[in-house]
């Protein structure tokens, strides 16, 4: 990835950002892409967004130990304007070989490029801090930090959403072992052929 020239964005950047966290984590978080900080340092969320983000995962309580943060595209878009689809579709493949690497039982999106990766019909307004299921995996839309600090109302959207996050684990662990049916089931079910 820090190599990488398949996307214009390679052109712009000082740093790609791959991710940082735990190769056993059972939680992949993924952001849209870098800022200007995560691009000076090559690391995810470090600058106020991430501050909000560990923030919210103390409440859990989770620290950047327990989880891996990545985005969906590793370079930062320039003005942090949204990735475009062809940045997005060029390091799709890296995300999808992080998913295989890591397995995580709970796929947690920030803000609505993240999630309508997987989940190309939802709408991040109506499915923030929704517990889905996608593809054997659970996944948890939240909205992006950054909505978060522009606008008070989402904030505390995003403090209630975070603390369902240990029953998003639950529902993991019920669906691998095939008990009765967990909450997740009262949500659709957005598995595609
Ligand atoms: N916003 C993102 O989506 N990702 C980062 O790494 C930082 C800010």
């Amino acid at each position: 990835m820090r190599s990488c020239t398949k996307c214009a964005l390679h052109q712009t950047r000082t740093n790609a950002v791959p991710g940082s966290g735990s190769p056993n984590a059972e939680i992949l978080i993924i952001g849209e892409g870098p800022g200007f900080n995560e691009d000076e340092q090559g690391l995810p969320f470090v600058g106020r967004s991430g501050k909000l983000l560990d923030e919210l995962l103390a409440a859990v309580p989770l620290s950047r130990d327990d989880i891996f943060i990545t985005n969906v595209v590793k370079c930062r878009p320039p003005d942090n304007r949204d990735p475009l689809p062809d940045e997005v579709a060029a390091c799709r493949p890296y995300l999808e070989r992080q998913l295989q690497l890591l397995n995580p039982k709970v796929i947690v999106t920030l803000g609505r490029v993240s999630m309508l990766r997987y989940y190309p019909e939802g709408k991040i307004s109506e499915d923030h801090g929704k517990i889905l299921e996608w593809e054997g995996r659970i996944l948890f839309p939240l909205y992006h930090p950054a909505a978060g600090l522009r606008n008070p109302a989402i904030k505390r959207e995003l403090q209630k959403d975070v603390l369902k996050l240990p029953e998003a684990l639950r529902a993991s662990t019920n669906s691998a072992n095939n008990s009765s049916p967990s909450e997740k089931n009262k949500e659709p079910n957005i598995n595609r052929p």
